[in-house]
């Protein structure tokens, strides 16, 4: 989809549309009541910030790190926190297996859809809680594409959930990430944890409009059908077919989507 053999979702502008929707009071509801004004919090994967500001609102006057691998992404989070004025809101490019911080150096680490597109959780997790204080949260909300759903499927739409998940899994991604949080939480020696989970629903003009566009215009796109095709993950008639559902779908007075998430918040221990 990204048109690198590492990150599915891609950094165009019809995916970008939905990380802009997403806030710290939406998506990261689960963490927000345990953030102390001081706090120094990093977000890691942070994308283009929008959770990241919301989280220097909630910590100031501490700060938010907010890391990401592409650089187009820091420049428009760095765009964002401006606009805001966060200015405790600071963006740097870097490789969340590989952070540019001292250990025991942030009261709080989050992410969100990070962990599902990383090879490697555990190498992930090891150095994240590096660089928690003891004491600290490590906090983290992930899709559970398994449990995802669009109504009416039209005897089809569930496919396009399918050819999602073999793309992700093509890329070494995880798409029930959200559902194996806690295996790898304890399998790092964080068995101080709360796992919820949650949907993000549509059903309103506007969110039934926004998934009918993000489905024609960037996951039925040449450049993801394609690589599904390649993978075998589809066959151009699959692909037709699901964008003659989305459309029917668009105009039916039922029409509802919920994509499904796990949510973990781990206490690093004390010593
Ligand atoms: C689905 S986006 C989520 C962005 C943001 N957390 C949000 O929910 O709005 C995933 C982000 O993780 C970043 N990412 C993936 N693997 C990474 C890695 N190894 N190091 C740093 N960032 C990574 C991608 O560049 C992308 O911006």
């Amino acid at each position: 989809m990204s048109g690198t053999p590492d990150y599915t979702m891609g950094y165009g502008e019809e995916y970008l549309q939905a990380l802009l929707r997403v806030s710290a009071t939406t998506h990261a509801a689960h963490l927000l009541p345990h953030l102390e004004p001081g706090f120094r919090v990093l977000d890691f994967g942070c994308g283009p910030g929008t959770i990241s500001i919301g989280l220097a609102e909630a910590v100031a006057p501490g700060e938010v790190h907010g890391v990401d691998m592409e650089a187009s992404q820091i420049d428009l989070a760095r765009m964002f926190a401006k606009r805001y004025g966060r200015d405790n809101a600071v963006f740097h490019v870097g490789d969340v297996t590989d952070l540019p911080f001292e250990d025991d150096s942030f009261d709080v680490a989050h992410c969100h859809n990070v962990l599902m597109h990383v090879p490697d959780t555990q190498a992930v997790l090891r150095e994240v809680n590096r660089v928690v204080k003891p004491g600290g949260i490590i906090a983290s909300r992930e899709m559970i594409s398994g449990s995802s759903f669009t109504h009416p499927d039209f005897e089809v739409l569930r496919n396009a959930w399918d050819m999602f998940e073999d793309l992700l899994e093509a890329d070494d991604g995880h798409p029930q990430m959200g559902k194996d949080l806690k295996t790898h939480f304890v399998e790092a020696g964080l068995t101080n944890y709360r796992v919820s989970a949650s949907f993000d629903t549509f059903t309103t003009p506007d969110e039934i409009t926004f998934i009918h566009q993000i489905a024609q215009q960037w996951f039925l796109a040449p450049e993801i059908t394609e690589a599904a095709i390649k993978y075998g993950a589809a066959t151009e008639a699959l692909c037709d077919h699901i964008g003659v559902a989305y459309d029917r779908w668009k105009d039916h007075p039922g029409a509802f989507a919920a994509v499904a998430y796990g949510e973990l918040l781990a206490w690093k221990p004390e010593s």
